[in-house]
């Protein structure tokens, strides 16, 4: 697709073993929806600004759009497929959602913090999101619905 001969690839995507051939230059946002299928990870700026692309590399978010494929050879790779829908209304309540183009990201930051509570000893959540902009909610949405997920509101 991008002009580079394709290499042999292997990563853990949502707990299932995966090889593909692929041009090891492709971002990873593009082999995760046109070589794989999981279209839920959206492009937005497609310049590591917004978020829209977030996926979990290894445990930790990633901006999908500024990885190089390559670069999660022999890692655990989670997509938004992953996410139990059980787990998302909670955290998508309270107007966390408008026009839903920066949602995929925020659930997989939201979750991220979700299954990580201690990171709220030294960073508030809004501090942990600000790496996922949304240009509708202005933000309280947002925050409300993963403290109401994590049950801290008061
Ligand atoms: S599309 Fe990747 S950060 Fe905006
Ligand atoms: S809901 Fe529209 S950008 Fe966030």
């Amino acid at each position: 697709m991008h002009g580079s001969p394709e290499l042999p690839l292997s990563f853990t995507l949502n707990g299932d073993a995966v090889s593909v051939e692929a041009d090891p230059a492709a971002r990873l946002l593009d082999l995760l929806r046109y070589d794989l299928g999981m279209t839920g990870t959206k492009e937005g700026c497609g310049e590591g600004e917004c978020g829209a692309c977030t996926v979990w590399i290894d445990g930790l978010p990633a901006d999908s759009c500024l990885v190089p494929a390559f670069q999660v050879d022999g890692r655990e790779v989670r997509t938004i497929e992953s996410v139990d829908p059980a787990r998302l209304g909670p955290l998508l309540s309270s107007g966390a959602t408008q026009c839903g183009a920066c949602t995929p990201g925020v659930v997989m930051t939201g979750l991220w913090i979700l299954e990580n509570p201690g990171l709220l000893r030294s960073h508030a959540i809004r501090e942990l999101m600000a790496g996922n902009l949304c240009r509708c909610t202005g933000y309280d949405g947002i925050i409300e619905g993963i403290e109401a997920a994590l049950g801290t509101r008061s």
